[in-house]
């Protein structure tokens, strides 16, 4: 069985309801009866990597036509050179950035669009830092049906937008920031029957759940001590988290990890609310970081963050932009593995607990980077050399090498 429950009043409703809220505007979570469900790791072994390999666990009707691109199965590396070089022994990277449209938003993407088409409806939209509305673009053109983002204007990364109009998405800037944009596109859906599809969807989130499973599965199910992500409007957090208890109750783990939230110093209403011990949080009214993808200030799941860095025992910490910078130089340079400067918020945030003796040097670490570096190539340029031209001599070749 499957029901929609109120994270605040507890209120449940069927899952035929379209709806995103309750009565009462707390946030939904989809709730799967996992006694019905019967999993095994054999059976999970025989199946190819990705969000559907985990399909007892999603609520999807067998009936329903799956819209997918083939979205997780992402690498998990061991980062041998990184964590050397900053002290943990078993650092490891789930590259997100290695989905089809180069972030964790396909994951919830294949089942959100998937859930649309399942309610009749003939447009999807967002409002987005970008990875959404790259993502959701790509997934309603594979559904062949319309979409609309709306985006903080000038504030998006250009790989990013890109991608929303190369799909053939309405993309349209809203004057002001993701939080305004987002009100904006929760009020359109009500009045021009647009199927939203932002983290405030409970049913996108069932996808990006399969973090947790991939991460247990890469790992042989002995889990991590730790996951350590970037924060923006609170949806991942909450997912994974959701993943890893449910994998415990289907007793394919028998512990679960410590949930760790990165913010950026600029955009950090999650961090300050968690230390100052609060359930609710006070909007950040301008929020400002290079880290575009969580520039937000007023998350929607923020509430399910919160709770869930409470049960995990978990921690929030927030990070500068030259943080950041310092750490998708060094995922770059000595793992290979480019990110857009959100995801790097992950390692940047990992290395400023463990300076702080807040982590111990001895677990077990998953850090995720949520998006590809091409995401934002603007933030490179800017940030480095640009290749300097000579005449095409060996001479000249000779005298600007120097290693
Ligand atoms: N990392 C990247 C690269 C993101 O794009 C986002 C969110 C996050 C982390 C934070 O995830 O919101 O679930 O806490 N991007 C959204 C977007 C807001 O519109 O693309 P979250």
């Amino acid at each position: 069985m499957i029901q929609l429950r109120c994270i605040k009043c507890n209120k449940k409703y069927p899952p035929e309801k379209r709806i995103y809220t309750c009565q009462c505007s707390g946030v939904l979570e989809v709730e799967i009866d996992l006694g019905e469900v019967s999993i095994d790791k054999d059976r999970l072994r025989r199946r190819k990597f990705g969000v559907w390999r985990y399909r007892e666990l999603l609520p999807i009707n067998k009936e329903s036509k799956i819209i997918t691109l083939g979205e997780g199965g992402t690498p998990l590396y061991k980062a041998e050179t990184l964590g050397r070089k900053i002290g943990v022994k078993n650092l490891y990277i789930k590259n997100e950035g290695a989905n089809p449209t180069g972030s964790f938003k396909d994951r919830g993407m294949t089942i959100g669009v998937t859930k649309a088409l399942e309610f009749g409806a003939t447009i999807v939209g967002c409002a987005s830092t970008g990875n959404t509305s790259a993502s959701l673009a790509a997934y309603a053109a594979k559904a062949q049906i319309k979409c609309l983002v709306l985006l903080p204007s000038g504030k998006i990364a250009l790989g990013k937008l890109a991608q929303a109009i190369l799909h053939g998405a309405k993309v349209i800037g809203i004057k002001g920031n993701f939080d305004t944009a987002l009100k904006l596109v929760r009020e359109a859906s009500e009045e021009l029957n647009i199927y939203l599809l932002n983290s405030i969807n409970p049913w996108r989130l069932e996808g990006q759940k399969t973090e947790a499973f991939e991460i247990a599965d890469q790992l042989d199910f002995q889990p991590p001590d730790r996951v350590v992500l970037p924060v923006g409007n609170c949806g991942n957090i909450s997912a994974i988290w959701k993943g890893f208890k449910e994998l415990k109750i289907v007793g394919l783990i028998d512990s679960l990890p410590i949930m760790t939230g990165i913010q950026a110093k600029g955009a950090s209403p999650v961090v300050k609310a968690f230390k100052q011990g609060r359930e609710d949080i006070t909007p950040v009214e301008k929020p400002e970081t290079i880290a575009s993808a969580i520039r937000i200030g007023a998350p929607v799941n923020a509430l399910k963050a919160l709770r869930a860095l409470k049960e995990s025992g978990g921690i929030a910490e927030s990070v500068s932009d030259d943080e950041i910078l310092n750490a998708q130089k060094m995922i770059a340079c000595l793992e290979g593995i480019g990110v857009e400067p959100a995801s790097a918020s992950s390692i940047a945030g990992l290395i400023k607990l463990l300076e702080a003796g807040e982590i111990d040097r001895d677990e077990r670490i998953v850090c995720i980077t949520t998006g590809h570096a091409l995401k934002d190539p603007e933030i490179i340029f800017k940030e480095y050399e640009r290749p300097i031209e000579i005449e095409p001599r060996l001479d000249k070749l000779k005298e600007v090498i120097k290693w």
